[in-house]
């Protein structure tokens, strides 16, 4: 069975754009628990731009699943990660300008720090995923440095399924079961995500071996109409 990771960052994303203490993620949190998630997942941007410091304190008290936190591969995240324990981090490029995360970590351009990122925090007994392109190249660097799961960017195929490209979808699909085979073969974990909505995600669920899929977007902005806890209950019939 596929996990579902819920993405509540947009929650608080909301919430910043007013500076205030309303909608908070832990009530977020709860109720994508009664819909149904496997696990809840959020990102620590170096810029606080949506998750804060007590967001992290209040959910790692507070959710009964697993709590997978994103961060980049900087001093001050990793520190904060170490001593927050999540089950999971995911390591994430960063870059101030961006909107969202826009391409997977180059490990091949600084395995060495990577290394000792996924060290670090696997010394403390956190599971550590890698936040890849499908890319075979980066796949090979990813069993070297000893991580444990490789998440990998569908943000191509999502944008290729959005514009209704569908030779690019079809090779963009292509590659993510190219580059999850090769995952398997390494004996990492398979998870996936970015961009992937009620439309798109099943070709990627149905991926063999296929553990997690991380979505955030996509559900928080059906539950503006339909309610969280419905909105998360419907992706989880969709990724089986
Ligand atoms: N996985 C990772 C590593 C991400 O950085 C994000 C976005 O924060 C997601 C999944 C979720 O992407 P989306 O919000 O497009 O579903």
């Amino acid at each position: 069975m596929t996990e579902l990771g819920v993405n509540i960052d947009h929650v608080a994303t909301v919430r910043e754009a007013r500076k205030t203490n309303e909608p908070d993620p832990a009530w977020a949190a709860t109720l994508a628990e009664l819909g149904g998630a496997d696990g809840i997942t959020l990102h620590l941007r170096e810029d606080r731009r949506h998750i804060q410091d007590r967001d992290l304190q209040i959910l790692m008290e507070t959710v009964t699943v697993r709590v997978n936190l994103e961060v980049a591969c900087a001093e001050e995240v990793l520190a904060i990660a170490c001593r927050a324990r999540p089950q999971q981090v995911t390591l994430v490029p960063e870059r101030r300008e961006e909107v969202t995360t826009e391409g997977g970590l180059d490990i091949v351009a600084s395995e060495a720090r990577v290394r000792e990122a996924v060290a670090r925090l696997k010394d403390v007994g956190i599971g550590v995923s890698l936040f890849l392109d499908p890319s075979e190249a980066q796949i090979e660097v990813a069993s070297r440095v000893a991580a444990d799961a490789v998440e990998l960017h569908t943000g191509a195929y999502a944008e290729a399924a959005r514009r209704h490209q569908v030779d690019v979808e079809r090779n963009e699909l292509e590659k993510l079961c190219i580059t999850s085979k090769q995952i398997v073969q390494c004996g990492l974990r398979l998870h996936a995500g970015h961009g992937l909505t009620y439309r798109n995600v099943s070709p990627v669920a149905e991926i063999p071996a296929m553990h997690e899929l991380n979505i955030g977007h996509s559900i928080i902005a059906r539950a503006l109409m339909v309610g969280l806890e419905q909105a998360v209950r419907d992706m989880k019939k969709l990724i089986g």
